[in-house]
């Protein structure tokens, strides 16, 4: 028989994406619709490990749907990977009436909120990542705003670049996976998109793609470099002097994490919030929260977790088409 949940707790964990704060308030407000108590740990599973537990109202969550970042803050934890920290986690939930928890992050806090499950604490993720690197969803909070950014950035940088004939190499968020520079390298135009999934490190392919594309006339090449690669500083340098075109390395960094949530990240996080307590509800646990095929979804954590996304070997090939 599935336990009774009365009061829900709610925590971000990992790297911050815009939405999340609109993923916490549709839990705060969905959970007290349905007459359910919730808690806002502060600081992920650090928090949580030190108790900066406390109640939330509907009114904690008011004019926060439109703000970038977690309102809860967000942290990176090394003790909650011990098996103590976990055992001590799920004692914490237990002294503070906690019987089930939405954590909002990526695969790492998943799997934190999967060693709570198994301890006894019914548990949801929600996919909280500006990378789209979650396999078991083709949506995750954050991505949306992110790509917008990034997107914005580099068509300024791109006017510039086009005013002075330069190659720019703009370096954009993704240590492991290459969505956002795939994403911008088509939206922006790029001439090169470098992924951290297939780049052979091969620079003088990239020269010579420079030189063809002077020789036809273009007046500007723009390299989307993917921070998996990085030292895009260097590699200006290298590039200038094979090719004798002027080239300048900008990294976006941070400012791709923040900034106000887009229409998209809004809705799809707030529908999202509001389904992780529906599961709860239901007497779910170790669960995700995914998109796909036009659905919002749940999956068992551990096949979520089993699954494995790639980029679109299509959207690669063609973008290098794409930016004749
Ligand atoms: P993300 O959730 O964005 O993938 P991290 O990989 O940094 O980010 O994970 C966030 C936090 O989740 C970690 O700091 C840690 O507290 C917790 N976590 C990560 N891996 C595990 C694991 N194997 N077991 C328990 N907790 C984990
Ligand atoms: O996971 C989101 C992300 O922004 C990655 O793209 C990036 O590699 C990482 O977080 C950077 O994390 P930090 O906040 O530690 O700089």
């Amino acid at each position: 028989m599935s336990k009774e949940i009365n009061t829900i707790g709610v925590l971000t964990s990992g790297g911050d994406a815009p939405g999340m704060n609109a993923a916490i308030r549709a839990v705060v407000r969905e959970a007290i619709a349905k007459g359910k108590r919730v808690k806002g740990i502060q600081r992920g599973y650090a928090g949580l490990l030190q108790e900066e537990i406390a109640d939330m109202e509907a009114k904690d969550v008011s004019d926060i749907i439109q703000r970038g970042g977690t309102i809860l803050q967000t942290a990176r934890c090394l003790e909650f990977t011990t098996a103590e920290g976990q055992q001590k986690g799920a004692e914490i939930c237990r002294k503070h009436g906690i019987d089930g928890i939405i954590v909002i992050g990526g695969d790492g806090s998943f799997k934190g909120a999967q060693k709570l499950a198994a301890l006894g604490i019914n548990t949801i993720g929600l996919p909280g990542t500006i990378d789209l690197d979650i396999a078991c969803t083709e949506y995750t909070i954050g991505f949306d705003t992110a790509v917008n950014t990034a997107m914005e950035a580099i068509d300024k940088v791109r006017d510039t670049s086009t005013s002075h004939e330069r190659c720019s190499i703009i370096e954009v968020m993704g240590r492991g996976a290459g969505y956002i520079a795939l994403w911008c390298g088509i939206a922006n135009g790029a001439e090169d998109i470098l992924l951290p999934e297939n780049y052979d490190y091969d620079e003088q392919k990239l020269v010579n793609h420079i030189i063809e594309n002077r020789k036809r006339g273009k007046k500007h090449h723009i390299i989307v470099n993917a921070e998996g690669i990085g030292h895009s500083a260097s590699m200006a340098k290298r590039i200038e002097a094979a090719t004798g075109v002027e080239t300048r390395a900008t990294i976006l960094g941070h400012m791709q994490r923040g900034g106000s949530p887009t229409c998209k990240d809004r809705v799809y996080a707030s529908t999202m919030g509001a389904m992780a307590v529906d599961l709860l509800c239901e007497g779910k646990s170790n669960r995700v929260v995914g998109y796909r095929h036009g659905n919002f979804v749940d999956f068992d954590i551990d096949e979520a977790l089993s699954m494995e996304k790639s980029i679109s070997p299509y959207q690669f090939e063609i973008s290098r088409n794409l930016s004749l």
